[in-house]
């Protein structure tokens, strides 16, 4: 196995269509010189008790991305009158809020009002992504803080969508099919609650079985966990849950993916020579998700002197 952690790569093209002009590589150089030391601090003592924030911190970046741009309008709290992003993550069990405050609280001390939260769940997920052994690359800064966060603004792809019907989510962000089939090898760390696939085990379809392309033994075991009333979790990646690897890509195409979608990427001819190359090539998949990386992360970003730098992530200014 060729351990690539640890080589930085670089950016090599930079899409049409995404919003990249004044996100720089070291945004913070003069004016918070260790501002991105100080969130890979945080995130290296969380991962050493709690290797599951890796999974934590990629879909808490995807959901602030595909929802209004990566403005961490993910991270505002709900008040009495009005209700944030977050009243729909209960549902969709987004954690790791906690960590980005304890960065948060850090940076303020260090460079007060000056680093976003926005910009906060960019390096911590790079950071995290890397201490499990994915690719640790380069990524731009200069987002700025969100001003809107509306529960009702929350629409995020299904996991019981087509390969067709999740490209067109991602398309409508600015993504790529390859974009799409990359980013969700992401799936190779993290859990998924019995909501989600319940359905594949015991009536696909309204066929009373299950769904067919779900290798037997893993219905069974699967079948297992979820057969308590109380919605628990499986490993999204049966083989190495913990690893940032290609194993996912194997997985699928054994007939192992746990959520729909995701066994739909090995089955669908669209995606499916993608997911054959990254099984047979980490290397690919690896430089591959760090591309996909920084252009998810461009997602209608903020920038300039739109939107602000909030001194509490979960709440505005003023
Ligand atoms: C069509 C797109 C996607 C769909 C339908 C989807 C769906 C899901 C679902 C249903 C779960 C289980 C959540 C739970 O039970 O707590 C999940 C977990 C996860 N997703 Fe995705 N996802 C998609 C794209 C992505 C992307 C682009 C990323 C990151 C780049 C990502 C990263 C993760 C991670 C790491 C987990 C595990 C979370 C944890 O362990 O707490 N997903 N996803
Ligand atoms: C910050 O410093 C790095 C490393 O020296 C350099 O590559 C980058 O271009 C600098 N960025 C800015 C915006 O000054
Ligand atoms: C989300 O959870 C809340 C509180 O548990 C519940 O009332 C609501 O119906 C759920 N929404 C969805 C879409 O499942
Ligand atoms: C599980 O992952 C290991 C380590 O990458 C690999 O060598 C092995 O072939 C995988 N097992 C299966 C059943 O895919």
């Amino acid at each position: 196995m060729i351990n690539i952690s640890g080589i930085i790569f670089l950016l090599v093209t930079i899409p049409f269509g995404i919003v990249m002009a004044d996100l720089r590589v070291g945004f913070y150089n003069s004016t918070c010189p260790n501002a991105e030391s100080i969130v890979r601090q945080v995130v290296q003592n969380r991962f050493r008790t709690d290797p599951s924030i890796t999974a934590a911190l990629l879909r808490m970046h995807f959901h602030d991305c595909f929802v209004r741009g990566c403005d961490a309008s993910i991270l505002i709290d709900s008040t009495k009158s009005k209700s944030s992003e977050k009243d729909a993550s209960p549902n969709l069990t987004v954690r790791g809020y906690e960590l980005i405050d304890e960065a948060k609280k850090n940076l303020e001390a260090a460079c007060p009002s000056t680093v976003s939260c926005a910009d906060i769940i960019t390096i911590a997920t790079r950071d995290s992504v890397a201490l499990a052994g994915g690719p640790n690359y380069i990524i731009p800064t200069g987002r700025r803080d969100g001003l809107v966060s509306s529960v009702s603004e929350v629409s995020l792809p299904s996991p019981s969508f087509s390969v067709s019907q999740a490209l067109q989510s991602f398309s409508a962000k600015g993504l790529t099919l390859n974009d799409m089939v990359t980013l969700l090898g992401a799936h190779t760390v993290g859990i998924a609650h019995c909501n989600f696939f319940q359905a594949r085990l015991f009536n696909f379809q309204g066929t009373s079985k299950p769904d067919p392309t779900m290798d037997p033994t893993l219905v069974a075991i699967l079948s297992k966990v979820c057969g308590s009333g109380s919605n628990p979790a499986a490993f999204l990646d049966q083989n190495t849950s913990f690893v940032f690897d290609n194993q996912f890509y194997n997985q699928i195409l054994l007939n192992r993916g746990v959520l729909l979608l995701d066994e739909q990427l090995a089955l669908d001819k669209l995606s499916a020579p993608m997911v054959l190359n990254f099984a047979r090539n980490g290397a690919a998949f690896q430089q591959s998700f760090a591309n996909a990386m920084v252009k998810m992360g461009s997602i209608q970003v903020l920038v300039g002197t739109a939107g602000e730098i909030r001194q509490n992530c979960r709440v505005f200014n003023q």
